[in-house]
């Protein structure tokens, strides 16, 4: 199987993630905080370890603001959530993922906020100044993603945040790092993002159930899922306490001691060093597949604005069949249709077959991207 599906979620994982995921589950796979044996709290100081982590790879204001969460999709919801209250006006872009969009949609057809969806332009970037003219004296979040998960795009969010505070510290800033956390830098005290939310398994290599919401001190959420938290277990509701005023139920601990590996992995390796890996992929099949000819492709051209994702269509054969001609006859996993992204397909005019996205990862060779392309090359001929 040739892999290129590490936008969806990273496969491989690195050894080290292999070894720390084994060795956790046979010696302190215990319930983290829910008692005080020596197990429970080796798990503990798990989940602590990948606070601190996160903390210092991202440069928070503390381990304490670091809410574990299944994925990147709980994290959004959980900061949409608890961040927004009936009235409000919120502004979102037209890249993002159903996982800000459904929510907000949601909330804006029950009546409860309204919403103004910013445009990107061709190649997929939103313009700080069109969020500037989006806001309204009720404007109380701004929520967007750090990079589309279909064009790769890498968002200003520096310029967009700063913005945001300026004109008024009553707006939240919310980031779905969802494509970027681990191949892109991002340093949280030098940006005003007020609420960060990440996927464990794809760019920072732990196992699928992990994620994070990154809590700045200045917000407060509404916790959106309530129950047990472990440490005290006498008051009615929630306990104020962060970050397990956000956390309760059983959190997936095993899922953070191979995510604390992945940081490992990321930390050796370079986040700037894993982007331009796989960028440089992205372009070796471009380069290749426009020789061919008969391809459209999509996103940005400047090889510093992406992320390591390529997609593209066919003139001869719509996105979906041509992904499962790729898996079925040669074992290439890529990821076709519209990326649970609808709103840019819309505007790319790539609805609603949508597109080919290629995606590497940090194990993705050049013979492998090689090999695609020759697929490519003889299915398309061959209609
Ligand atoms: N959000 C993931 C993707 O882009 C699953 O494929």
């Amino acid at each position: 199987m040739i892999y290129l599906d590490n936008a969806a979620t990273s496969f491989p994982k690195p050894e080290g993630v292999y070894a720390a995921l084994d060795r956790f589950a046979r010696t302190a796979l215990a319930n983290p905080g829910r008692a005080g044996h020596k197990m429970a709290l080796a798990a503990e100081h798990t989940l602590d370890d990948g606070r601190h982590r996160l903390n210092r790879h991202f440069n928070g204001r503390g381990a304490d603001r670091w809410v574990f969460t299944l994925n990147c999709t709980d994290a959004l919801n959980m900061a949409i959530k608890g961040s927004v209250q009936d009235g409000d006006h919120v502004i979102t872009t037209d890249l993002e993922h159903n996982s800000i969009s459904r929510p907000l949609v949601a909330l804006a057809e029950a009546g409860r906020i309204t919403l103004t969806r910013v445009p990107a332009d061709a190649s997929g970037t939103v313009d700080p100044e069109a969020i500037r003219a989006a806001i309204t004296p009720k404007t109380r979040l701004v929520a967007l993603t750090h990079a589309s998960n279909v064009l790769g795009t890498i968002q200003p969010i520096t310029d967009i945040a700063r913005l945001c505070r300026e004109a008024s510290d009553a707006i939240t800033v919310l980031i779905d790092a969802a494509q970027t956390a681990g191949v892109v830098p991002i340093d949280l005290q030098a940006i005003p993002i007020d609420l960060l939310a990440l996927p464990g398994h794809k760019c920072l290599f732990g196992p699928t159930g992990t994620g994070a919401l990154y809590v700045n001190p200045r917000m407060k959420l509404r916790p959106w899922r309530e129950g047990g938290t472990g440490g005290d277990s006498s008051t009615p509701t929630q306990p104020s306490e962060f970050p397990y005023f956000l956390e309760g139920g059983t959190p997936n601990v095993l899922g953070v001691a191979g995510l604390i590996a992945g940081i490992d992995f990321v930390e050796e390796r370079g986040a700037d060093a894993l982007r331009q890996h796989e960028v440089a992929l992205c372009d070796r099949a471009r380069a290749q597949l426009q020789e061919i000819g008969g391809f459209e492709f999509f996103g940005h051209t400047d090889p510093t604005r992406r992320v390591g994702t390529l997609s593209f269509r066919s003139e001869v054969l719509p996105a979906p069949e041509l992904g499962g001609i790729l898996d079925q006859a040669f074992d290439i996993a890529v990821r076709p249709g519209l990326h649970c992204s609808p709103y840019i397909h819309k505007s790319l005019g790539s609805y609603p077959d949508g597109l080919v996205r290629m995606s590497p990862g940090p194990f993705t060779t050049e013979a492998e991207i090689d090999q695609c392309v020759a697929a490519l090359r003889e299915i398309t001929s061959g209609v």
